[in-house]
């Protein structure tokens, strides 16, 4: 998401006569877009900022900027106890930007941090720099009123708001015409999209039409309100992956309870059932907080019985780290010892490693459509994409580019990527996968 919000401000500041340069040496204004969700991703942030300290004092014009959830969360102590940084803006605040530069041109420190019932920046074309060219984002809403007690992202991006429907289809129709073969859709949580009465289900449904081969991906759904109408539109549109990611948390209903997330196990894995069963091949991962406030053994236990009983795909696994503001840092106490959570997520890790491994051997002798993004990190003869499943393949590059649906046969798996041998270009229309055939 922050991604995606850097490509909107990226948009704001070439509107204003800057231009991008390689290195924070040649720069005149720096911004750094920051992540609250977890401490060690705000540690990284002090850290980044100290070195930019350190370009200003060979460069006393330079201009710092902390844009994102962190502007919000610490303004005064970045303006005014750490001295880091000159500007300081909120997620909702960024069409301000050229004007809070131009005060600290005239030697204040400038902030906006307003929240907004409102802003989506529909109207803003995101400047997509240093992508592959193949695969991009859009937000189609913002903020969130889910209020998860761990969760500070409510109080730091404020009140969910949906974009309007028809001007992300406006965005996907650029994307196609420029090229572009897949299309992440971006929310905290997609299935409460509401654009007047329209729902998440129908702009999938819209976006699925836009253009048959680009490929439309979205992301994050909460197990609470999933509608089964959106599983069949997924089923039925050939060019909506069979990818969903459905964060659990925990595997425990007291935790679940804790956490102010409604539904049970029992439910969760209902949904689950459903997914599988209406979308045949369907891959799904999840995101899980270990340790979280007055989590037991037994607890703990459940979370890891519930890996092994799904066997996701995927996994985004963290420990609890406590954010001021929530409803956790209120009422209940950080009390599992940092040890031990890192005890529990590192055998939370190893169950997901497992079952990851198994169901990515089973994929071996299948063909599946992969669409080609880059060159494979380890080897400029090889590419590396991702199937329609969203699974990373590495496979020989041959006459093969980013960007071309490749038939790709799996030879080789480890429990993250999957290595197999292209065969022919192909596209989604013509593609059929044999294994899928009931
Ligand atoms: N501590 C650890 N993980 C968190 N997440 C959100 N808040 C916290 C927190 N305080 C995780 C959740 C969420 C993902 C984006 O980040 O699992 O789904
Ligand atoms: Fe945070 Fe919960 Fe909203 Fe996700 S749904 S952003 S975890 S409050």
């Amino acid at each position: 998401m922050n991604f995606a919000d850097s490509e909107i401000v990226n948009s704001i500041l070439m509107e204003h006569g800057n231009h991008p340069v390689d290195t924070p040496e040649q720069a005149d204004i720096i911004l750094v877009n920051t992540c609250s969700i977890r401490d060690n991703a705000e540690a990284k942030i002090w850290n980044r900022l100290k070195f930019f300290r350190s370009v200003k004092r060979q460069n006393r014009d330079l201009t710092v900027g902390v844009l994102g959830c962190m502007a919000e969360r610490v303004r005064e102590r970045f303006l005014e106890k750490e001295k880091l940084v000159d500007l300081v803006v909120g997620p909702d605040a960024y069409r301000e930007i050229p004007n809070l530069l131009a005060e600290v041109e005239d030697g204040r420190k400038a902030v906006n941090v307003i929240l907004s019932l409102e802003e989506t920046y529909a109207d803003i074309t995101p400047v997509r720099r240093g992508g592959n060219g193949v695969t991009a984002f859009i937000s189609i809403m913002r903020g969130c009123d889910n209020m998860c007690s761990f969760c500070v992202v409510p109080f730091t991006r404020g009140r969910e708001r949906s974009r309007a429907m028809h001007s992300i289809v406006d965005e996907l129709r650029m994307l196609s015409d420029q090229g572009y073969r897949e299309v992440t859709l971006l929310g905290q949580n997609v299935n409460s999209y509401n654009d007047e009465g329209t729902r998440f289900a129908e702009l999938m449904y819209q976006a699925s039409l836009v253009d048959p081969e680009m490929r439309i991906r979205f992301s994050t759904s909460h197990p609470k309100d999933f509608p089964d109408e959106l599983l069949h539109v997924i089923r039925e549109q050939k060019n909506l992956c069979n990818y969903i990611h459905i964060p659990a948390q925990s595997g425990n209903n007291e935790v679940l309870r804790r956490m102010r997330r409604p539904y049970t196990r029992e439910q969760y894995l209902t949904l689950l059932d459903r997914m599988r069963e209406i979308i045949p091949g369907v891959t799904l991962s999840t995101d899980i907080i270990t340790g979280f406030c007055g989590e037991t053994e037994q607890e703990h236990q459940d979370t890891l019985s519930l890996m092994e009983t799904v066997r996701y795909e995927m996994a985004y696994l963290f420990a609890y780290s406590e954010r001021e503001r929530t409803l956790a840092h209120r009422k209940f106490e950080d009390d599992v010892p940092q040890h031990l959570k890192q005890q529990r997520l590192q055998e939370i890790i190893d169950v997901q490693r497992a079952g990851a491994l198994e169901r990515n051997r089973d994929e071996i002798g299948r063909r599946h459509l992969v669409l080609a993004e880059n060159q494979s990190k380890r080897s400029a003869d090889k590419l590396s994409g991702r199937t329609d499943t969203n699974k990373v393949v590495i496979f020989d590059r041959k006459d093969f580019k980013p960007g071309d649906y490749v038939e790709v046969v799996i030879q080789d798996a480890t429990s993250a990527t999957l290595f197999g041998e292209g065969i022919q270009v192909s596209s989604i229309r013509e593609f059929e996968p044999e294994w899928l055939q009931v």
